[in-house]
């Protein structure tokens, strides 16, 4: 797909396309309440369609499935039925690794598995927390996908987990609510937690409490849930407007949860104008974001900034090739075990655009420059570094040709028809 430079500056109101992880968990979460559960603005992509099939195929029926709106209905935890075959869950490390706690009390078989890239990805980070537990879990050799559960009971435990993953914690919160006693789970770093939000909107009995968080077994009850915009989705165009002078870009109905708004943060400090309007405070807060565009000055990221903008981090590069000085990410090595190496696939598009920027073990360092080239860059099957792509295009001043566009529908399928829009806007 060849993509060429934007002429004019983005100034625009935009809603974005429901969050993704709260979309999954409103679908992943319907397993465990009997009766209806209403998702208003759900995001409608291949990622949450794995989720989808995955509770259809344990009983969970979807009765209503307009653009806006869906309704689930779950026969509740204790009526669902093992799926009669394996579970595909293409792309999606969300579905696997939370329905991994989801299907760890269910009585029977479950079989995941996905497509290369997620069989490829780490899996040993939620058989290790949940064999503790004593669920009975087993992946490949190396701890990959395909995996297998034999649901039943399992007890509770205090679970001190190694990475700073909200994938992870949440698979572990999920099996507490089918445990025999309470669960408790210790973060290194917070991360997001929108788990636990919903969890508690629904009836748990969950506290957190300085880097704890501990779940009661015990029943929920359903409930209607408006998905907040995706910060993450939004913050190609947030970029976007922080890069081309004149910009200015309202984001509504946008999630602002502290766990997810890192990257803004980082924008401003960086010298964008960005401001913060919190509408909706709960179950899980949901505002305005405003992003106007600003002289760009280099920024050193750490290890605890990474999990609050960690789908981000392709952005702060192309950020900080045109931003004065020097942009240094350390302490995201989790970036290797994403759709793709993100790390690597961050640097090779942006030195293919001649940018100087060095790959580290756990990140990048990036020298800006007052300009990108053009060229031909690569997805490389991962639509975060799609996307980045086309933000690249728009702001560099040569024309680019992006290999594999298609992957951008896995969160985000109107991404083009936005890029359109904005772009006449
Ligand atoms: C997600 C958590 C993050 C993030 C992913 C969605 C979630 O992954 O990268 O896109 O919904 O919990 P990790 O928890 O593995 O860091």
């Amino acid at each position: 797909m060849k993509l060429f430079p934007w002429t004019r500056p983005l100034v625009s109101r935009f809603r974005p396309p429901g969050d993704k992880s709260i979309t999954h968990r409103a679908v992943l979460f319907s397993t465990l309440a009997e009766g209806d559960i209403e998702i208003y603005h759900p995001l409608d992509s291949l990622d949450i369609a794995a989720s989808l099939r995955l509770v259809q195929s344990v009983g969970v029926e979807l009765i209503q499935h307009e653009t806006d709106g869906w309704v689930l209905r779950s026969p509740g935890y204790h009526n669902l039925h093992e799926a009669d075959d394996v579970i595909n869950c293409d792309n999606s490390g969300t579905t696997i690794r939370l329905a991994s706690g989801i299907l760890a009390g269910l009585p029977g078989l479950s079989v995941l598995t996905g497509d290369y890239s997620l069989r490829r990805r780490p899996m040993a980070r939620v058989i290790e927390p949940l064999t503790m537990l004593g669920v009975d879990i087993a992946g490949r050799q190396a701890g990959l996908a395909p995996l297998v559960i034999k649901g039943g009971v399992h007890r509770g435990g205090v679970i001190a987990l190694p990475v700073a993953s909200a994938q992870v914690k949440s698979a572990v919160l999920l099996a507490g609510m089918t445990a025999s006693q309470a669960v408790t789970v210790q973060e290194k770093t917070p991360t997001r937690d929108h788990t636990e939000r919903f969890l508690q909107a629904m009836g748990a009995k969950i506290y957190s409490d300085a880097g704890q968080i501990t779940v009661e077994p015990g029943g929920l009850h359903p409930i209607a849930v408006t998905v907040p915009g995706d910060p993450s989705s939004a913050a190609f165009w947030a970029t976007l407007a922080a890069l081309l002078p004149g910009s200015s870009l309202v984001i509504e109905q946008v999630s602002v949860n502290p766990g997810r708004v890192g990257f803004y943060q980082v924008l401003q400090k960086m010298g964008a104008h960005v401001e913060f309007r919190v509408q909706r405070p709960e179950p899980d807060p949901m505002g305005e974001i405003v992003v106007s565009s600003g002289l760009l000055t280099g920024i050193s990221i750490g290890p605890d900034l990474v999990p609050s903008l960690i789908d981000e981090l392709p952005l702060i590069g192309l950020l900080g090739s045109l931003a004065r000085g020097k942009t240094e990410v350390r302490g995201a090595e989790e970036l290797r075990f994403k759709e793709s190496d993100r790390i690597h696939t961050t640097v090779a598009n942006l030195q293919t655009l001649g940018v100087e920027i060095k790959e580290l073990a756990d990140g990048f360092v990036v020298w800006g420059q007052d300009h990108l080239g053009g060229g031909v860059v690569d997805a490389y099957g991962d639509h975060r570094i799609g996307m980045m792509l086309a933000i690249a295009a728009a702001v560099s001043q040569k024309p680019l040709e992006l290999l594999g566009a298609d992957a951008i529908a896995i969160s985000y399928p109107q991404f083009f028809a936005d890029y359109k829009r904005l772009g006449s806007d």
